[in-house]
């Protein structure tokens, strides 16, 4: 699903990433680890195609990211769901217009809409939040809203950054299990977090980074 050769990402003289090669799965649980600093970011933003890589080569779902063309790139796109660290909602619509946007824009119509945005809210636990606006909802509540944006479009990939890194025990322990739920219906999930001892299961992987390099596989 994911592949990566020799990546490496500078910022000027900075080597965010250095040398980074690996091989996800379809249908893989991905914990990538390290401390601040370490890439992680950096790595998912590679990803979901919001930077490009300074050296090295990217294979997504067989599409090579150094030389694919701008229709198979917006295809890509939107099979790719991100959750950023600060959510990224749009403060000033609704959890409704919030979730709908991803869809509007590939052009569905509003009955469908209605339906996919309510069945994703039921899943994420938070239906009657639907007319509310983000500021009046707490930090979980705009993370699971975040992750209902993310996999609106049913995504094959799903890349969540610190998705519990504001979150409570409670909150956090929801969100994992959402993330669960969605690699369990076969959703290939990449997870960044700094957390010294991320809440991994016997199948996960867990990549290690640190300054930029693959210490742990
Ligand atoms: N846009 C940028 N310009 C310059 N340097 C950057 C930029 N983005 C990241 N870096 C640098 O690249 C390195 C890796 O940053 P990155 O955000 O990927 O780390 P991280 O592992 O996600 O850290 P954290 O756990 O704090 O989120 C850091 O040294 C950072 O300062
Ligand atoms: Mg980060």
């Amino acid at each position: 699903m994911i592949r990566t050769f020799h990546v490496c990402k500078s910022y000027g003289a900075r080597n965010a990433l250095d040398d980074v090669s690996l091989h996800i799965k379809k249908g893989d649980f991905v914990i990538i680890n390290g401390p601040s600093g370490a890439g992680k970011t950096t790595l998912l933003k590679l990803l979901y195609l919001g930077e490009r890589a300074t050296k090295g080569q990217i294979l997504i779902d067989g599409a090579n990211l150094q030389r694919i063309n701008s229709k198979r790139l917006s295809y890509l796109r939107r099979k790719i769901g991100v959750v950023f660290q600060d959510f990224k909602l749009i403060n000033t619509q609704t959890v409704f217009q919030n979730i709908a946007l991803p869809l509007e824009v590939t052009g569905h119509d509003k009955k469908y809409i209605r339906k996919k945005v309510s069945h994703v809210l039921r899943m994420v636990g938070l239906e009657n939040r639907i007319n509310s606006y983000p500021l009046y909802l707490s930090g979980g509540e705009q993370q699971r809203i975040a992750i209902a944006r993310a996999v609106v479009n049913d995504p094959m990939i799903l890349l969540a950054d610190e998705p519990t890194g504001n979150l409570d025990a409670r909150s956090s322990r929801i969100v994992l299990n959402l993330l669960r739920q969605l690699h369990t219906r076969g959703t290939t999930v990449v997870v960044a977090t700094h957390d010294k001892r991320p809440i991994s299961k016997p199948n996960d992987r867990v990549i290690f980074l640190d300054k930029g390099r693959i210490k742990k596989d």
